[in-house]
């Protein structure tokens, strides 16, 4: 039984759907109700919207993602799947967007240990997973079969809350171009980022040279270094305030 489902029953957050019940049958299959979301998910909905959103749009979805995940992990849970295909987003009869995190099936509480995937494993496919998970991607061609391990942390939501940030920013092209470029070259942190920045000053979506080099921590390879789900709201939501007044009518 997935307890984070259970901690969602009594708990609500708007930006995590809800458990409206839960029961076991008489073969021991647990059953879950889940609310229903009435929208896309956020790749889908992207492939279609992107030319119609704006910047501000942009970040008030990725706030929202860090509002859902900021609850997760005051449940103490980490969720473990964070992407865009595992974030609905529905839309009001205002226009207004309102954005789900789903998808509870690897959730974990903090701090339990667990082998690291392997590259050949289903789930280490992921380019937007972290290093800690499958250290097996960062090194060219070499398998680490052994019986490594890490501690499950927020900061590998984080990590991959990262690449959600960059593929509504920049395209999910750029996005898992760089992060493949972040695998191979792990020795290279600071270098390869170098090369992102100015892609995404080119895209024209981002100038704020200060509040990417804060965000880019969010990938360092020491988990540790991650700023929590808290900070990066409010570095987002200072860049959206930034952002919305520099087009308020004079
Ligand atoms: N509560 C829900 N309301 C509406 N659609 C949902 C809901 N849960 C899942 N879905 C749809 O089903 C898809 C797969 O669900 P998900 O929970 O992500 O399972 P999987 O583990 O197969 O990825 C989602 O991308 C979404 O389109
Ligand atoms: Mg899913």
């Amino acid at each position: 039984m997935n307890m984070l489902l259970v901690a969602l029953h009594v708990t609500t957050c708007r930006n995590l759907y809800q458990t409206l019940g839960y029961s076991i049958d008489a073969n021991k299959s647990y059953w879950i109700l889940l609310e229903y979301v009435n929208g896309q998910a956020l790749d889908d909905f992207l492939s279609h919207r992107r030319h119609t959103l704006q910047l501000s749009n942009l970040l008030h979805i990725a706030i929202q993602v860090l509002y859902g995940l900021r609850q997760i992990h005051q449940l103490h849970y980490v969720h473990m799947d964070m992407k865009m295909n595992n974030c609905m987003i529905e839309e009001d009869a205002n226009h207004g967007f309102h954005v789900k995190v789903i998808d509870y099936d690897l959730a974990q509480p903090q701090n339990t240990t667990l082998r690291c995937w392997r590259t050949d494993d289903r789930l280490a496919k992921g380019w937007w997973l972290p290093p800690e998970i499958c250290p097996a991607r960062t090194t060219t061609g070499k398998l680490h079969t052994s019986q490594q391990k890490f501690t499950v942390k927020p900061s590998i939501d984080i990590y991959c809350f990262y690449w959600i940030l960059m593929d509504l920013l920049c395209g999910a092209e750029t996005a898992a171009k760089v992060a493949r470029q972040s695998i191979r070259d792990v020795s290279n942190f600071p270098t390869y980022f170098t090369g992102f920045l100015s892609s995404l000053r080119q895209s024209g979506m981002v100038t704020q040279a200060d509040i990417l080099e804060s965000l880019q921590l969010s990938i360092h390879h020491d988990p540790c270094l991650r700023p929590s789900a808290d900070g990066l709201i409010d570095i987002l939501e200072k860049f959206k305030n930034k952002v919305d007044l520099a087009h308020m009518p004079q």
